[in-house]
């Protein structure tokens, strides 16, 4: 697959993945925590993946740093997932949850902006599209 749709996917399954544990179905909360664990787990594989092709090319440096920052991100995110996850099932009442949820919250948000950013600017990058309209 071409590294514009990769990263195109990772914008809309970091979307999909924030979704999965804003909507509340009476029934399917279980579920919905599940499947979002298992696309956390292709989100982390897919950043890597971004990160690795995007070095390959002559992309601008920053692209790069970003790209590399997210896959960073996306790495930190399971660690504080997963005590989120066994907390929920095994009721553990970790220490400050609330402040590890607010964590993984945050580094969603931020994850979620930068690879909107990555996914545009490498597109324009690739099709040449730096420059004005106007002109
Ligand atoms: C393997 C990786 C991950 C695991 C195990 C995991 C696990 C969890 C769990 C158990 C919850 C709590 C759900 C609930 O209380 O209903 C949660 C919440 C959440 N997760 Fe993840 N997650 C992972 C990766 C991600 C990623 C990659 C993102 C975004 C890009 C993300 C975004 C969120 C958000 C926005 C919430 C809601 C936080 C809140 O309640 O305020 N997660 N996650």
């Amino acid at each position: 697959m071409s590294i514009w749709k990769q990263l195109y996917a990772m914008v809309w399954l970091a979307f999909l993945q924030i979704v999965l544990v804003t909507v509340d179905v009476p029934g399917f909360k279980q579920h919905l925590v599940y499947g979002h664990t298992t696309l956390g787990l292709v989100i982390v594989a897919l950043a890597h993946y971004n990160n690795m092709q995007i070095k390959k090319t002559n992309a601008p440096n920053r692209l790069k740093r970003i790209a590399k920052s997210t896959a960073i991100l996306v790495t930190i995110q399971p660690i504080f997932g997963v005590i989120i996850l066994l907390d929920l099932m095994f009721r553990l009442n970790v220490p400050l949850i609330g402040v590890i949820t607010f964590f993984h919250l945050i580094t969603a948000l931020a994850i979620i902006t930068q690879v909107a950013s990555v996914a545009t600017a490498y597109d324009m990058w690739e099709e040449k599209e730096y420059t004005s309209s106007k002109t």
